[in-house]
């Protein structure tokens, strides 16, 4: 498993990481011995980032990340989480009071004094330029409630906002094959500041694995059922915002490039975005031990040749630059 600064946070991480929201909710149900394996499978495979937030399971997700770090000392796990969202979404909610109750029940919930790494979870877009918010969050660094701060963000230009101060650690944003815009600009800056960018959504909520048909179902409780309109959170985070049957025909296309890489779909999937200059740490999200499992092998993949690399733009201009990169 190769490894990458995470940014101004200065700890050093697997480039493939773990998202785990499944283990909370939103993708139908995963049990707790499932949530449980599939942390054990992924630090077993050399994975030593998990993505988490206070919101997952409201708690339950931490809570799992939680057991895990004490019924393994010395795991030398790094761990971000995200706060903002069990509120309503007004700026003015941003405080440092706030701040401090979000912070304690994630301490709580992870067993931890210093948090990691907390992230703003993709704040309203105000709160980006705020300066009080930035002071708050020096003032929890201070405290030694948190070790370092860092943002997730739904658009290039508020990644581009965070970079510009020099307290952020990191940046969380959806990069994939199907939404390429951060390569443009939040990349280079990224990596101009030293600042670490987190690859979140990194196959499509599963798109990119190349295992749907336009026939594919997904349960009453999974935001790929019931978010498809955006309607219960921001549209982009489910399927990449994607149309779902031009995401499952680009996705053939994809698994058809990935074929010449001796590397299953997702695995190519998520080696291409690891090979990125600028980015630190991949975060696919596994229902499953065997994803976990599999996943992490992307992390030590043999570097991709350029062609992949253009094949891959030639598909995003072809199926989603007009609709993806103005929105995002
Ligand atoms: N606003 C935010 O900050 C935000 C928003 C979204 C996500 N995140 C973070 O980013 C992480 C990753 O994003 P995500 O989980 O939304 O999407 P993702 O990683 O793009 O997709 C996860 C899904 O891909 C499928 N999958 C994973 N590994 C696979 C494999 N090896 N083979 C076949 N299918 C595989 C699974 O689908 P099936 O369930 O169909 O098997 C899995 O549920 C999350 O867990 C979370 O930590 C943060």
């Amino acid at each position: 498993m190769h490894t990458r600064t995470l940014g101004r946070t200065g700890r050093t991480v697997s480039v493939i990481g773990l998202g785990t929201w499944q283990l909370g909710s939103d993708w139908g149900d995963v049990d707790a011995t499932t949530a449980r394996s599939i942390l054990d499978a992924a630090v077993e495979s050399g994975v030593t980032f998990f993505d988490t937030a206070d919101v997952y399971g409201d708690g339950q997700s931490e809570k799992t990340i939680g057991a895990y770090l004490a019924d393994n000392p010395g795991h030398g796990i790094t761990v971000g989480t995200k706060m903002g969202r069990r509120e309503a979404q007004n700026a003015e909610n941003f405080t440092l009071a706030k701040f401090r109750e979000w912070t304690d029940r994630s301490r709580a919930n992870l067993g931890v004094d210093t948090l990691d790494l907390v992230q703003l979870h993709c704040p309203p877009t105000a709160v980006f330029s705020t300066p009080a918010v930035y002071d708050a969050l020096d003032t929890l660094v201070q405290d030694g409630a948190i070790a370092a701060y860092g943002v997730s963000v739904e658009t290039a230009a508020e990644a581009l906002a965070a970079i510009e101060h020099p307290g952020v650690a990191t940046v969380q944003i959806i990069l994939n094959a199907f939404r390429l815009k951060p390569l443009d600009e939040v990349l280079p800056a990224a990596a101009a500041a030293g600042v670490g960018i987190v690859a979140r959504v990194p196959l499509a909520s599963g798109l990119l694995s190349g295992k749907y048909s336009a026939d594919t179902t997904f349960a009453e409780n999974d935001h790929r059922n019931y978010n498809r309109d955006g309607s219960a959170f921001d549209v982009g985070e489910t399927f990449s915002g994607v149309d779902y049957e031009s995401g499952v025909a680009a996705a053939q296309e994809f698994a058809a490039l990935a074929a010449d890489t001796g590397l299953t779909t997702p695995q190519a999937a998520l080696a291409w975005i690891a090979q990125l200059d600028g980015v630190s740490s991949v975060i696919p999200g596994a229902r499953i031990v065997e994803q976990a499992k599999s996943n992490a092998v992307a992390g030590s993949a043999a570097q991709l040749p350029t062609q992949f690399d253009a094949a891959v733009s030639e598909l995003y201009d072809r199926y989603f630059r007009a609709a993806i990169h103005p929105r995002w």
